[in-house]
């Protein structure tokens, strides 16, 4: 069946031309003007691998969108629309004023990242992947060249990473930037944030913080260990709930600083309420969300968000079924009492399969 042949090379050969011709355009609109930014992963991945999920997408947009794609972004679209519906009822409902409302303070102005360039306002949400929105954004505001290009420990030195907190600006500055830029936040399972804090600062402490383990950990487990005579070094992770669903944990928040931003709530952290954000990212759903904060704000052309290895996103219930096993359903509670507040703002279940 020569015809049969030749049709299927036809079609092989439109299909190549495509592919040549689609790649040609990526290429030719990510050289900004002037900025000088490189794909940083296309620097170290071969070829067939260099399609990330960012550039998947941006292959689909690049190529005339067909039904499917504009049904998938009408879907995206809608989900962000009602994430953010939600919050701002949320936000009204009276019943949950004191876990939602904190007020827009010196301290969450701290959490807070600009970049004046593309008129970003990030607010940084530990334990949620934000070092690597850092990272997009210091590339963006120009210190550095591509992602790779950042030392680790620039990462969060502000003086020298050119990426500026917002309570670095004058009260007026601040007030045009909240009322004008574009402004981002990642969320996820409260509870699962609380567990990556706790093993991330008290358990393995990465990046040699010992402040956590030798200054806070001894505070907290002299003030909530239930069992005196429990000796086993190191702060439990029961310890740790009933300090942070202490209804008078304020205390020891102050004693501990900025600290605390690893396990505060996003409402003290970023005034979700106060503060008019444009989109919330979840990161059980950072695939999809990551592409799309870059195209809301206007970036994707000029960055795209690092690799994220399969499955570190999801949602984990057995681990949180597995730590909180070891606390008591009276300390769940009022842990969850306190979090109340961010699972409903953020649209995330009630966990209770931890108190039936
Ligand atoms: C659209 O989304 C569906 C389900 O999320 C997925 O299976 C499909 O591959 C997507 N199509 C395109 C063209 O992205
Ligand atoms: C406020 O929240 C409570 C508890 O979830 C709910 O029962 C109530 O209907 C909400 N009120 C409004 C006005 O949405
Ligand atoms: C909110 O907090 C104030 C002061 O701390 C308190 O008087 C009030 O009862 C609280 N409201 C609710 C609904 O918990
Ligand atoms: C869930 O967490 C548990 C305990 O940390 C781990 O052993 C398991 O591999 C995780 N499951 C997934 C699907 O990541």
């Amino acid at each position: 069946m020569p015809h049969r042949w030749l049709l299927l090379l036809a079609c092989f050969w439109v299909l190549f031309m495509l592919l040549v011709a689609s790649k040609f355009i990526t290429l030719t609109m990510r050289s900004p003007e002037g900025y000088g930014i490189k794909q940083g992963l296309l620097t170290v991945l071969p070829e067939l691998e260099k399609m990330t999920v960012t550039e998947a997408r941006k292959f689909h947009i690049d190529s005339p969108p067909t039904v499917d794609t504009l049904k998938n972004m009408t879907h995206i679209d809608l989900i962000h629309k009602e994430r953010l519906e939600l919050l701002r009822s949320v936000c009204r409902n009276g019943s949950f004023r004191n876990l939602s409302h904190s007020g827009i303070s010196k301290f969450v102005l701290d959490r807070i990242f600009v970049s004046d360039r593309h008129k970003i306002l990030f607010c940084q949400t530990p334990k949620v992947g934000n070092t690597q929105w850092k990272k997009v954004l210091i590339v963006l505001n120009g210190a550095y060249s591509s992602i790779e290009d950042i030392p680790e420990n620039v990462v969060h030195d502000h003086d020298k990473n050119g990426l500026p907190r917002l309570s670095s600006y004058s009260m007026e500055d601040v007030q045009e930037r909240l009322n004008s830029y574009f402004k981002f936040l990642i969320v996820r399972d409260p509870f699962e944030r609380l567990i990556s804090a706790y093993k991330d600062k008290f358990v393995h402490n990465p990046r040699f913080e010992p402040w956590y383990k030798h200054n806070i950990a001894p505070v907290i487990i002299r003030k909530y260990r239930k069992d005196r005579t429990e000796i086993r070094g190191g702060l439990q992770f029961q310890d740790f709930v009933r300090y942070l669903g202490d209804p008078n944990h304020k205390f020891l928040d102050l004693q501990f600083g900025d600290h605390i931003i690893h396990w505060v709530t996003y409402v003290e952290l970023c005034a979700p309420c106060e503060i008019n954000y444009n989109v919330i990212g979840h990161h059980e759903t950072l695939e999809e969300d990551a592409p799309y904060i870059l195209r809301e704000a206007g970036i994707d052309e000029l960055v795209s968000y690092p690799t994220i290895p399969p499955g570190i996103t999801k949602y984990n219930q057995s681990k949180v079924e597995y730590y909180f096993s070891k606390v008591s359903k009276r300390d769940i509670k009022r842990l969850y009492d306190r979090f109340e507040g961010d699972f409903k703002l953020f649209g995330y279940k009630e966990p209770t399969f931890l108190f039936p």
